[in-house]
């Protein structure tokens, strides 16, 4: 089979090496890629969010499967445009990746069949917003306000607001087109939800489900989650909040219902569901839905999945999961992934900085390095493309040892524009110093 993967980060070389290892994969093209897809997938010069020139290329070469990694080409309507030309394709339409390009559909999909999430409004007036905001104060003084912009905003439109007046700030930025443009033209309220969070994954092909498995990400730039929201310094799985009863709790009262009210809408949902969750007193409320798997969630799955990533997904898009059912299992092992990003990320950074030491530390047992924002120089030597640029993942049979594998390979690497934070991992690792 032909497969054409769309995308360029840590996500996409994670997806190309599982798609890779498929006896059913005759070529791979990744679109862009990175300097990472190149050991198994060959790179095509066509960006992520062009739409046009990805559906000429698999006429061209005649694709039978186009996996769909980040979320702007499924709100563009990649998969529609695909599915109009009979390619098949791994990733919701337009109008169901609304679960994540819209945040009042998602909500208001939740209230509709049940969904347990945090309550809320949805709002594009400013006067009608900070009645809302003045009645949550009054339900609890002491809880923060939560304000988001209903588009997409890159991860970076949610505003935590500790008072009624920053709450109204957030609103007025995001309805004045100032802080988010359109995608804040409507704005989404809602109430601070207290606990810890969770990822959960789960593949859909319109009507089933396959349950996958729990992530956790680190969002913040800087060790004890602190300094500014990133797209994600870390992550690993299973999350160590994750039990049977808990996964339970999230299939049937959030997965399922989910599944079933889109195509009851006429949405009908296929390929991931990223549940972003916050368990509270051991009940899980969803905060977010994405339409794709997470990134950097996706490189430790990728790394604990038994079975032919490729069946899986071809499954998926053809609308019979069922059949794949029995072949997808997971490492008991768990795997940790510490982003590298170049010094300034999440804010401005340089650019064509080298970068040394990925392959030794590509050769050591249980690690995988990882690409995303990486390119080669004139001379064939690597240098950093982006923010977030390696993601180096190691498998352990404790947390403990993902991590210490995880970092002896962080410290193989010679990137002095690099940095990442030190603690990837930490809530497990408490919990299980606790046990002890
Ligand atoms: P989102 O883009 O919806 O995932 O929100 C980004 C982050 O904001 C989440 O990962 C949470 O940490 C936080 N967040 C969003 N909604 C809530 C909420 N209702 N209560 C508490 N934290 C929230
Ligand atoms: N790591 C967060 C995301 O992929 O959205």
């Amino acid at each position: 089979m032909k497969i054409l993967l769309v995308g360029s980060g840590g996500r996409e070389h994670a997806l190309a090496w599982g798609l890779a290892q498929s006896d059913q994969c005759s070529a791979l093209y990744c679109a862009p890629g990175n300097a990472g897809t190149e050991e198994c997938a060959e790179r095509v010069d066509i960006g992520a969010e062009d739409v046009d020139a990805l559906v000429n290329f698999a006429k061209e070469k005649v694709i039978d499967l186009v996996v769909i990694g980040p979320e702007a080409p499924l709100v563009l309507g990649l998969a529609d445009r695909l599915a109009e030309e009979n390619i098949r394709a791994f990733g919701p339409s337009a109008a169901a990746a609304a679960l994540e390009g819209s945040k009042g559909f998602m909500k208001d999909l939740c209230a509709k069949y049940n969904i347990p999430t945090a309550s809320y409004g949805r709002f594009t007036d400013l006067v009608e917003a900070k009645k809302f905001i003045a009645a949550l104060k009054e339900k609890n003084t002491d809880a923060p306000i939560v304000v988001k912009a209903d588009g997409l905003a890159a991860g970076k439109g949610v505003i935590i607001a500790a008072t009624e007046e920053e709450a109204i700030e957030a609103a007025t930025d995001m309805l004045s087109g100032d802080s988010f443009g359109a995608a804040g033209n409507e704005i989404v309220i809602e109430e601070f939800l207290d606990g810890e969070e969770l990822s959960y994954f789960a593949l859909a092909d319109g009507k089933t489900i396959l349950p996958l498995t729990s992530a956790q990400d680190h969002k913040r730039a800087y060790d004890g989650d602190q300094g500014p929201n990133t797209g994600g310094m870390g992550a690993y799985s299973p999350a160590h909040l994750i039990t049977p009863e808990l996964e339970e709790k999230i299939i049937s009262r959030i997965i399922e219902p989910t599944v079933a009210g889109m195509a009851a809408e006429n949405t009908p949902f296929t390929g991931v569901l990223y549940a972003g969750l916050m368990i509270v007193n051991g009940e899980p409320q969803l905060i977010e839905y994405n339409a794709r798997f997470g990134d950097p969630e996706c490189q430790p799955l990728m790394m604990r999945l038994q079975g032919d990533l490729l069946e899986i997904l071809l499954a998926g898009a053809e609308g019979r999961l069922e059949d794949v059912r029995d072949q997808v299992s997971w490492s008991e092992q768990t795997a940790l992934c510490v982003v590298m990003a170049t010094e300034g990320y999440p804010g401005s950074y340089p650019k064509n900085t080298p970068i040394k030491g990925t392959e030794r530390a590509d050769q050591i047992g249980g690690v995988k390095v990882f690409h995303a924002g990486t390119g080669k120089n004139e001379e064939g030597a690597l240098i950093s493309t982006g923010g977030r640029v390696l993601g180096i993942t190691a498998l352990g049979d404790t947390v403990e040892e993902a991590c210490k594998t995880a970092y002896r390979a962080v410290d193989m690497i010679d990137w002095p524009d690099g940095f990442c934070r030190r603690d990837i991992g930490w809530r497990a690792l408490e919990t299980s110093e606790a046990a002890e």
